[in-house]
């Protein structure tokens, strides 16, 4: 069944392309860091971290290894939770004034974006700052050289952007947020130190865990690489591209490890077991999309959080208004597996199932609604909003959510069946509530 997903097709792609940083991961492996970036020929090295986070036991120890190996650091934490244009300015001209020759972040996603992010700003700056970009709203724009060395470190069971080539930023002016990627932005090499997650508040859990389990579910059910035209230059094929066999067994290892230590690891900080599952899920999802790309889900979180009203979530310390990013994705999302599941039946199927629905004795016309039930119940018991509707949103602003959201172009077609601006107003009129 899984490798008729990926039958040739007329014009479609016929190879795969897999990229991933050099990854540690493991209790403790923070300490590994200043050997690391040795090993790397980093000598004067930028540290991001954000303002939580800054004197705090993990990146303590990031600097202490790194002193113990005799390397000087320099540190910028002027990064806000959701990384934003302002940020990332700010951390280019820290980059460009510090004669810097390797990266160390350590944080959640804002902070490794903001990183890679500045980390191009800062070697080559742009007086428009969307120039790289990907259109409707950027140039498209190619980077004109290489970056420099990065160890990524997350501090969060979810984000996976140590593993991708991506870095998601809010433009402040337009309100919303882009996608910035290329193959460059990928880091070298990963800590991912299950520590970590130790003392994270259960929202902070659940948020980003639904993250993971969003980019599990997006990879396994997104368009088959051979769907996607074929790129005969190596050097220009896209770095997301599509489910691919490979993608397959990250996906769903990391649904099998959500679904069954989400509950746990969100309702009890001592539960270190599924803490560290958790961790080890967000690795693999996160090396997952980072080959093949998101689709629905993701795309539709833009519009929820460029058009926002006044909010805010417990265990966050952000101003309103704010949505945490994997509230803003799976608020839609049960809504969106029962439109694309049409399009994939025995994936969505398959990923219930991974996800621990019982789908004994369910057919094709079942998995939408497998798949939603079970994203459904994980979210009542780890005390999610119910819907977009519990975030604010109401019947009067389908029509704008879609239209903000319809540009997100890329991630559209990476659904398993095609999507239009209808389509996207009937799936947020559905997630308004279930139930
Ligand atoms: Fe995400």
């Amino acid at each position: 069944m899984g490798c008729q997903y990926f039958t040739p097709s007329d014009g479609g792609a016929d190879t795969f392309t897999l990229a991933m940083p050099k990854l540690t991961f493991g209790r403790g492996c923070l300490g590994e860091a200043g050997a690391r970036v040795a090993a790397q020929g980093m000598t004067r090295i930028a540290l991001f971290t954000d303002p939580n986070l800054k004197d705090g036991p993990y990146v303590a120890t990031v600097l202490q290894s790194i002193r113990d190996v005799g390397l000087e650091t320099a540190i910028f934490s002027e990064i806000r939770i959701e990384a934003d244009d302002t940020s990332v300015k700010n951390a280019a001209r820290f980059i460009a004034g510090g004669n810097f020759d390797g990266v160390v972040s350590v944080g959640g996603g804002s902070v490794m974006d903001t990183a890679k992010a500045a980390i191009v700003y800062g070697l080559y700056p742009r007086d428009e700052f969307l120039d790289y970009f990907p259109p409707p709203l950027g140039a498209g724009e190619p980077i004109p050289g290489a970056l420099l060395p990065h160890l990524a470190c997350p501090t969060t069971s979810g984000t996976g952007s140590e593993c991708t080539s991506l870095s998601v930023i809010r433009i402040n002016d337009l309100k919303t947020k882009f996608v910035l990627g290329n193959p460059l932005l990928l880091p070298d090499e990963a800590l991912v130190d299950p520590t970590c997650c130790d003392t994270l508040p259960g929202n902070i859990v659940a948020s980003t865990g639904f993250d993971l389990l969003s980019h599990a579910i997006e990879c396994y059910t997104s368009k088959a690489y051979t769907r996607w035209a074929k790129v005969c230059d190596p050097r220009n094929r896209p770095y997301v591209q599509g489910a691919n066999p490979w993608s397959d067994l990250a996906a769903t290892r990391a649904l099998e490890l959500v679904g069954k230590y989400l509950e746990r690891g969100v309702n009890d900080a001592s539960d270190s077991e599924a803490r560290d599952q958790l961790m080890w899920a967000a690795t693999l999802a996160g090396m997952a999309f980072g080959n093949t790309g998101t689709h629905l889900p993701h795309a539709l979180s833009y519009g929820i959080t460029h058009l926002m009203h006044d909010i805010t979530t417990d265990d966050y310390a952000v101003a309103s208004p704010f949505i945490p990013h994997g509230i803003s994705v799976i608020a839609s999302a049960p809504a969106i597996f029962r439109y694309t599941a049409a399009g994939a039946p025995e994936r969505h199927l398959e990923a219930a199932n991974s996800l621990g629905a019982d789908t004994s004795d369910a057919g094709n016309e079942d998995a939408g609604e497998l798949v939603a039930g079970r994203i459904v119940e994980l979210m009542k018991k780890t005390g999610m909003p119910n819907g977009i509707g519990d975030l604010g949103f109401g019947e009067a602003d389908i029509k704008s959510l879609a239209a903000s959201s319809v540009r997100q172009l890329r991630s559209i077609a990476n659904a398993p069946r095609e999507t239009n601006l209808q389509d996207i107003e009937n799936i947020y009129a559905a997630a308004l509530s279930y139930g």
